[in-house]
């Protein structure tokens, strides 16, 4: 008998997504992003997002369906994020797949954003790689966090602060005027810059921040940093500052994640969220964990942004792991925290 197919869809913020999954194998992964509109804005309008997420859902499901060369009642199971993220925005993916799982007679699952962000490893690789310390970096969270088990058991080790590594690349690009979302824009600009020209703090990296706050980050005073450089300095190449910005990022999240895998005993790191995109950020990550013997897998870049093929892998696993399913009538949880994986109440 074939795996069972899990649809997954997404729409916590911008994207309106829909993965369609047969076990560990993705048969399709379409996104229907509302970025223009939100563009002109410098970051994302939730009531433009929700409205959005409302002209794309069906479209979207359709074309998903058909990318999988599958029919609606093929569909075994129905996953969804339940949070975190934008509630206006979340309710119009859960009222979508509410009304499919009622009307098809199938399980929901109502399942974590950020968990869903770590699940997708499991469309790239046959055997899950836990327990495993994850980096989480996106526009709205950045964490440490210890995953024993994606179904059933993550723990929190550190977290920002303040702003999360992917709000700080779209702030820093903003005052740079590299348009939104600024991570790719910061990304393409560095490759022609030098990332040692200028040097940027690296936040919670003292002697005594390592004894009080290991796995915690904190980007607001880079962030202030990088604009007062900006203000103070009139003859600077852009490209510099991009790149060196990036290296305070990218050298801080690194030097965590491994202090965890040490901390711990755990020789292996998985990065997942929109930042982990970044290419510096897996270039330096591949030479330091080879250094530091831990096993590192990050998704591929377009697995990294959301996407609704995240969301039904994160299902898929849970239907394999024999996870109770989520009551039909769960609610969408805008702060739903990493360490509830799907809403049980
Ligand atoms: O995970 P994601 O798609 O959405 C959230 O859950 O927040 O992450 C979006 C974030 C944005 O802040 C965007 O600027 C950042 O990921 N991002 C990047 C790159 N691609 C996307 N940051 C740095 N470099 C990139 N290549
Ligand atoms: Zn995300």
């Amino acid at each position: 008998m074939s795996a069972p197919i899990v649809l997954g869809i997404e729409t916590s913020c911008d994207e309106t997504a829909v993965g369609i999954v047969r076990g560990r194998s993705l048969l399709a992964n379409v996104i229907a992003s509302s970025v223009e509109e939100h563009a002109r804005f410098g970051g994302v309008v939730p009531e433009i997002a929700s409205r959005a997420h409302l002209e794309a859902m069906q479209p979207t499901i359709k074309q998903a369906l058909k990318d999988a060369n599958i029919s609606l009642s093929d569909i075994d199971s129905v996953a969804v994020t339940a949070g975190p993220g934008l509630v206006g925005a979340l309710l119009v993916g859960v009222g979508a797949a509410t009304g499919l799982a009622l009307g098809l007679d199938k399980p929901i699952f109502a399942v974590n954003h950020l968990a869903a962000h770590i699940s997708v490893d499991a469309l790239t690789h046959t055997e899950t790689l836990t327990p495993t310390i994850a980096l989480l970096v996106s526009g709205g969270h950045s964490s440490l966090l210890q995953v024993d088990d994606i179904t059933g058991s993550i723990t929190k080790l550190g977290a920002t602060m303040d702003d999360a590594a992917g709000e700080a690349f779209d702030k820093i690009a903003r005052v740079m005027r590299l348009g939104f979302p600024g991570g790719p824009a910061i990304d393409a600009l560095a490759k022609t810059g030098d990332a040692e020209s200028i040097s940027f703090p690296r936040a919670l990296t003292t002697s005594n921040d390592w004894q009080t706050r290991p796995f915690d980050f904190s980007f607001s005073g880079l962030k202030t940093a990088v604009a007062r450089y900006l203000e103070a300095t009139t003859d600077y190449a852009k490209a510099n500052v991009a790149a060196s910005f990036q290296e305070a990022i990218v050298d801080v999240l690194l030097l965590k994640s491994l202090a965890a895998c040490k901390a711990s005993g755990i020789d292996s790191l998985l990065i997942a969220g929109g930042v982990a995109a970044n290419s510096r950020l897996r270039a330096v990550a591949e030479a330091r964990c080879v250094k530091a013997g831990v096993r590192l897998r990050i998704p591929a870049p377009g697995l990294c942004t959301d996407n609704g093929a995240m969301v039904a892998a994160l299902g898929s696993l849970m239907v394999s792991a024999g996870c109770a399913a989520s009551p039909i009538a769960f609610d969408a949880d805008s702060s739903l925290p990493v360490t509830t994986i799907s809403v049980q109440d």
